[in-house]
């Protein structure tokens, strides 16, 4: 029998299972031996139950936001770093491990009848977030919305470019969405950037293979722009929670912002920042043209997937389908 040092034991260890080399972290308080050993001051009752997945520019921040106004729900706290979003299965925190996580859902931040929940819109298209995110939370109603890939594609572009991005500003969007294999990396990562994520039905499929189509609920971004109300009347149902809040009490229609915002008393409203909802040019026809027959197989794909699981096809995407326009 032979033994060595903890680093050296660790490090013959992973030679032999290099498949363990990536953590995955369950939930410890799962199994009564775990519990045991785990330090009295650690908890795992207010993880979260919700998770809101994106992608990113569908109109997540207004989702969050439209929950976090609901008494059954309580937000995580925010991170100094990335703000309302903690990105914890997507990256880099994941390795930070669970206290990490949970140290933004402390004990007390929730009462008795609330559930805690966690958006970050970069989940839905991140490689290893729904295995890690079934590791951790089996029992999780996962949310994603989909608005038209073009658009989100069109406002990806916008955004980045509005961040001051070089190559954003130096290409316009026809030609960053065009650009082919032999481009330069910087222009080629762009173009996937802003087109990935849009496919919608190959992330949905792999969400799928780890959660029941039960736990997942797909809002329709462009209704729950134009119609929030609704659209989160279906969804306290979805997540059965109460009491069920009438949202045309809490928002309301701004003009000035063109967007529905909290309504904050004296016919006042609080809007999302600039950010959110900004004004940029309407998206020229070739790229429009290009982006549709782009996402056709896509979309084709998402319709099929959205029929199987018994879900509506939203107008966007049976507009994207047609022949014309
Ligand atoms: P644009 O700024 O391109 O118009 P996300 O929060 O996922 O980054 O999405 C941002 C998008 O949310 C905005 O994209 C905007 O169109 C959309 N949105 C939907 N409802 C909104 C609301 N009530 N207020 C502001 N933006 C909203």
């Amino acid at each position: 029998l032979a033994s060595a040092p903890p680093l050296a034991l660790a490090d013959k260890y992973f030679q032999l299972r290099p498949d363990e080399l990536n953590p995955l972290w369950g939930n410890p308080c799962d199994d009564i031996r775990h519990r045991r050993i785990w330090s009295k001051s650690k908890w795992c009752g207010t993880l979260p139950k919700v998770l809101v997945i994106g992608p990113q520019k569908t109109g997540s921040t207004a989702l969050y936001t439209f929950l976090a106004m609901h008494p059954a729900l309580a937000p995580n706290l925010p991170s100094p770093t990335t703000y309302e979003e903690l990105q914890f299965f997507n990256n880099n925190n994941y390795l930070k491990g669970l206290d990490w996580y949970l140290n933004f859902f402390p004990p007390n931040m929730s009462n008795t009848t609330q559930i805690t929940f966690e958006k970050s819109a970069t989940y839905f298209d991140g490689d290893l977030v729904p295995r890690r995110a079934h590791a951790l939370l089996p029992n999780a109603k996962i949310i994603a919305i989909l608005i038209s890939p073009s658009k989100r594609a069109y406002s990806w572009y916008q955004h980045i470019r509005s961040h001051g991005d070089v190559v954003a500003n130096n290409y316009t969007f026809h030609t960053v969405i065009t650009a082919n294999d032999s481009a330069p990396k910087p222009l080629r990562d762009l173009r996937n950037r802003c087109l990935n994520p849009g496919k919608y039905s190959h992330y949905l499929e792999r969400w799928l293979a780890e959660y029941s189509s039960h736990q997942l609920h797909i809002i329709d971004g462009s209704l729950l722009r134009s119609e929030p109300a609704g659209v989160m009347n279906t969804l306290q149902k979805f997540l059965k929670i109460s009491p069920h809040i009438d949202y045309n009490k809490l928002l309301k229609y701004d003009a000035k912002k063109g967007f529905f915002c909290q309504a904050v008393g004296n016919d006042r409203t609080k809007c999302l920042g600039k950010s959110k909802g900004r004004i940029y040019p309407p998206m020229e026809e070739r790229s429009a043209k290009f982006l549709k027959r782009y996402y056709t197989p896509h979309n084709t794909a998402l319709s099929k997937l959205l029929v199987r699981i018994g879900r509506p096809v939203p107008q966007w995407l049976k507009d994207e389908l047609s022949s014309n326009g």
